[in-house]
């Protein structure tokens, strides 16, 4: 092989390997518990609608809070849903908290009389969460109104761009460290181009798999900055 080609390969595939390609949902993660922005359609949120239903449904005095804990059953918190309600991840009919709902027996269905039973949406609410893994999840939204350079466009360089665009070494030769590294790229069109994988620029943060990297919440954080003329603000 040519020497020069041999190692601009090496240099390639050192730069390659020193950046991580993991997906960066920008995922809190505390526990087992995660909250995205970008919020999938699909998806029953723990937080966002299973946890308000058990909450007015079931974990009341007298029922299903810490201190009555009728049948052992207590169903505060995630954990305690998940252990004293029976949830089996992903098999909604091996478990307790959604058998209940679907009791016909009405000695044994939940709520009792003369608590109003659960609506079809929300007896169909549990099923899908259990379905889809009975998640500690949640649903943050996006907010791509009130956009700033310091609280949205910085720390999305900080966790998505600056593993290669810092340093002395930047890759592509390029640093998005500072307000006037990030605006200068703003201004040429470069910033949003990456980001929207638009044609003639280079796709960011990753050509290969470049969909799995940049939320779409954050896309269109940055394509607002840009449109209010990239202030530093
Ligand atoms: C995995 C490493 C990596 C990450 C992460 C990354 N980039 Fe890049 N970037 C590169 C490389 C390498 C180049 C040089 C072009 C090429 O080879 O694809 C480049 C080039 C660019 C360019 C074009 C520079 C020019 O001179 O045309 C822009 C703009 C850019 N990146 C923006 C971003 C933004 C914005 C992010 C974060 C959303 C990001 N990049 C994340 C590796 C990365």
């Amino acid at each position: 092989m040519n020497k020069i080609i041999f190692f601009w390969v090496m240099l390639l595939t050192i730069a390659a390997t020193s950046c991580k390609h993991e997906p960066q949902d920008l995922a809190i993660a505390t526990d087992d518990s995660t909250a995205t922005e970008d919020c999938n359609s699909d998806t029953i949120y723990f937080k966002n609608t299973i946890q308000p239903i058990i909450n007015a449904s079931c974990a009341y005095s007298g029922c299903h809070d810490v201190t009555t804990a009728e049948d052992g059953v207590i169903l505060d918190t995630y954990a305690n849903i998940i252990q004293t309600g029976k949830v089996k991840a992903g098999k909604p009919e091996d478990s307790k908290l959604y058998k209940v709902l679907v009791e016909n027996d009405p000695d044994d269905i939940m709520p009792p009389p003369p608590g109003s039973p659960l609506s079809s949406v929300q007896i169909n609410d549990i099923y899908q969460w259990i379905l889809q893994g009975a998640k500690n999840n949640e649903c943050l939204g996006c907010d791509s109104v009130n956009v700033t350079f310091a609280g949205n466009i910085l720390p999305i360089m900080q966790t998505i761009c600056q593993t290669c665009h810092s340093g002395s070494a930047p890759l592509g030769n390029l640093s998005l460290v500072t307000y006037d590294d990030v605006s200068a790229v703003a201004m040429t069109g470069q910033l949003v181009g990456a980001v929207t994988h638009a044609d003639g620029y280079f796709t960011m943060p990753d050509k290969e798999d470049s969909t799995k990297y940049i939320p779409n919440c954050k896309i269109k954080q940055i394509i607002k900055w840009v449109n209010d003329g990239y202030p530093d603000n």
